[in-house]
Formats: structure tokens, sequence, C-alpha cells
């Protein structure tokens, strides 16, 4: 297993570009599964998630290669299987994107119940429900879901919780659904408004992606596209948080200022200094950090995504700050971690009080999951003396080089292969 050997602590400087967003690129690769022609994805990021969604898909009958840069997809039904096995879904829970467009194409699918995860119980409740009003005929057996269908037929159905992956499956599969679907109090994540935008440009019909409410009027049938993926928010906005929590000064090219406002909001009234333009974001912070309370929420609010990340700045200002967790229950694990690097944080149920400034000191913690991972990484360079993450792997699903880009920035950071 992988570390990462980390001496600090060093000031960020320069520009760092963000890579495609994963979470992006996942149902992007799932909505492959729908269409009869080639699909073209650029700027698919080169992780570990990525690899695994492809693997799946080959599986079920999606060649894909990697060409100019791109990612050249090939689908083919003919016979092909319309299983996600246990293996796949339970290394990765988004392969349950591939439920919605299975059952959308191939009217069948059987995908193993992924189960719980190191954040939390995280049910599929919503995508069945959902795929159900859509007509769909769910069994649950021995692990699996199995649905089955003559043809989806559109539908109203509300969501009574907004689920990112769950709005994705619903788009996918009523995407070829013989009728109107309206769905209601969906997510309005970016993530989901790119997906939109891939299954429009295969000739798909939806509208309102980005707003509570998304109507799609079923096709007959999706062809081809070619389709860039958005810049990672998540990521690019974790090198941000970093270039605040080491005084430095840091350009993030290639994510949109939109879909980072709530970080550049918070960012800014905990005493950075923020500008965005053609050339990209820019974070610097000279003086001291200000205390701030945040709660994660659905996009448009605090991501829970950058969560652990921002509890890690909070180490670095002055005063209590109370970071609220309202998505995910079991998300605080980086906390123990950081309380052996010298941090001052409370856990009260869902809420974390972190009281700083407290200077942080190098030592040898471990990665529980991907932004966990990235918490301690971005601690670890502020930190004096040497850090080490252990478990990289988890890093790996979802950070595109990390240690090059943090290099970049003049970090001093050094992946060294596990025994
Ligand atoms: N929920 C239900 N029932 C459902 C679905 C969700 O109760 O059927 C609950 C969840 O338990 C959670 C809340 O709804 O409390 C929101 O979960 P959501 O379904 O939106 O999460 P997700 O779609 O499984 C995606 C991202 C996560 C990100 C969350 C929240 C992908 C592939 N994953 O997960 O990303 O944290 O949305 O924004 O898009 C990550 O990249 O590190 C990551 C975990």
């Amino acid at each position: 297993m992988d570390r990462f050997h980390i001496h600090g602590p060093s000031r960020l400087v320069g520009t760092v570009a963000a890579s495609g967003a994963k979470n992006a690129a996942l149902p992007a690769l799932a909505a492959t599964l729908l269409a009869d022609e080639p699909v073209v994805l650029r700027r698919v990021p080169k992780v570990r998630d990525i690899a695994t969604m492809r693997r799946l898909l080959g599986y079920l009958g999606v060649d894909s290669h990697d060409r100019d840069g791109a990612v050249r997809l090939i689908p083919g039904h003919d016979g092909a299987s319309f299983e996600a096995m246990y293996d796949m879904v339970k290394t990765m829970r988004a392969s349950v994107l591939v439920l919605g467009a299975l059952l959308g194409r191939r009217r069948r699918a059987r995908v193993s119940l992924p189960g719980g995860c190191a954040i939390g119980v995280r049910p599929i409740d919503q995508h069945l429900k959902g795929l159900d009003a859509l007509g769909a005929q769910i069994k649950l057996e021995h692990g699996y879901v199995m649905a089955e269908t003559k043809r989806l037929c559109g539908a109203r159905f509300r969501f009574d919780v907004q689920t990112v992956t769950g709005t994705e499956n619903l788009l996918m599969a009523a995407a070829l659904a013989d009728g109107e679907t309206v769905l209601d109090n969906c997510a309005r994540e970016p993530e989901v408004v790119d997906l939109a935008d891939l299954l429009n440009a295969m000739g798909a019909r939806i509208e309102g992606a980005g707003e509570e409410t998304i109507r799609i009027e079923g096709v007959d049938q999706l062809g081809g596209a070619e389709h860039e993926i958005i810049g990672d928010r998540i990521e690019g906005g974790t090198y941000l948080v970093a270039a605040a929590m080491t005084g430095g000064d840091v350009t993030l090219t290639g994510a949109a200022p939109a879909d980072l406002g709530p970080l550049l909001e918070t960012l800014a009234a905990i005493g950075a200094d923020i500008s965005a333009g053609e050339a990209g974001i820019r974070v610097r912070r000279n003086g001291p950090l200000r205390a701030h309370d945040v709660v994660t929420a659905p996009h448009p609010g605090f991501p829970t995504d950058l969560q652990a990340q921002y509890l890690a700045l909070m180490t670095q200002a002055e005063g209590a700050s109370r970071i609220t967790e309202t998505i995910f229950e079991n998300r605080f694990q980086h906390v123990a971690e950081l309380l052996r690097m010298g941090a001052d944080i409370q856990i009260e149920g869902r809420e974390a009080v972190v009281r700083g400034p407290r200077p942080l000191s190098g030592a040898n913690v471990m990665a529980t999951d991907l932004r966990a991972s990235a918490c301690l990484v971005v601690a670890g360079v502020a930190a004096t003396g040497e850090t080490v993450v252990d478990r990289i792997y988890h890093l790996d699903r979802g950070y595109e080089g990390m240690e090059l880009k943090l290099q970049a920035l003049g970090a001093r950071v050094e992946r060294v292969a596990g025994p």
C-alpha cells in the first residue's frame, strides 16, 4: 500500500489545474450504456474510481479506449451482461449508477446493493422508489436489486431526500421512458447538470437540471455524442483550502467559480483574499484566519466533500468554529488523526467544535476515506516535521496526481510504494 511522506510546513504558491470531475465522469460513463453509438468523453480524470467504472462497463458490453487524451466508449448491447457484481459495487458505491441506464436501455438490471461504507449507511431507497414510480418491477434478493420492465413509463416522482446519484439514476432511466417524467426535489449539484448536458447531446430531452424540478420527455433511442466533463470543484477546492491553510497564494484554473460559490464565500469570511477572473480563482492569505461555522448541505450549500479539508483549516483559525455535518452520519473520522497532530477538536454528535489556532506537528496518520485522506494531506503540508499518510489508495480513488500537483506548488510530498 502506497504512503505519502510529507515534510512541512510549506507555503503553497503557484497555479494548479483542476482535473475533470470524478463525480461528473462516473455518471457520464454509466450513461454510455444508454447509447446506440460511440460516445467520446474528454477530460475524464485518471483516478481509480474511473478505472473501476470502465472495468464494470467492459463487463456490461461497453468497450472503452483512450484516444488523443479522450475516452471513446463503444456500447454493445446484444447478449451483454446486465449484472453489476458485489465485488465491483463494494469497492465503489457509484457502480449503482448503472442501474438506471441498464433498466432504461436493456430493460433489466441486476445490481448488488452497495451496503454501508466508511462515511455512513447510505441507502438507495430513493433510487428504487423512483424506478418503481416509472413502472419497474423491483425485487431485492440475495443482496441484489433485480429490476425489470417491458418499458419504463414517464411519471411524476418526488424524492423524499435530495440525492445526487439518485437524481442521476432517474435521469438516465427516464431518458428512454415512454412519455414525460417530472422529478421533484432533485439534487442541484453541477454534476447533475453535466450529466443532463451529455444526455441531451445524445438526443435526450431534459429540462431544468440544476433546479429542484426536472422534466424529461422520453425518446426512443439515444445516439453518440462528444462531451467534455466539467472541472472538479472538490479537488480544486481542496487546493484552495490548502492555500489558505499555509498562508499561500494559489490560482486554480479549470474550475467554475460558480460551482465553488459556498467555499469561496466561506474563505472570504475567514480572512482570505479571493479573486476570480480569466486567469482562474486566486486565493491568498497574509493575515490571521478567523474561526467561522459551517453546516454542510446539498448544493448550493457547503459541500460535505469539503468538510474534512475545511475542518483541518479551522485548526489554524483564531477562535472556535462549529462544523455541522448534515449529509453523512459518520464523516468525522479524520478528527481522531488530526488530534494526533495536535489539533483541539471536540465532537458532539453531528457537530465538531474546532479551537484554534493550534500548531500542528507531523505524525503517522491513517486515511479512512477519500476526503478524510485529502484533509490529512493538507494538514501534513501545514504541519511542522514529517507526516506519513498511510493507505493512500483512498486518495487515488479521486485525486489525479495529487503529490505532483502539490509538489508544483512547493510542497514536499513524496509517494512511497508500500511493501
Ligand atoms: N440517501 C437516502 N436514500 C437514498 C439516497 C440517499 O437516504 O436513496 C441519503 C444519504 O444517506 C445521504 C443523503 O441522502 O444522507 C445524500 O446522499 P446522496 O445520495 O446525495 O449521495 P451519493 O449520491 O451517494 C454523491 C457523491 C458523494 C457526495 C454525495 C453528497 C458521487 C459518485 N458521489 O454520493 O461523493 O458526498 O453525493 O454530495 O457523486 C466523494 O466524492 O468523496 C463522495 C462521497
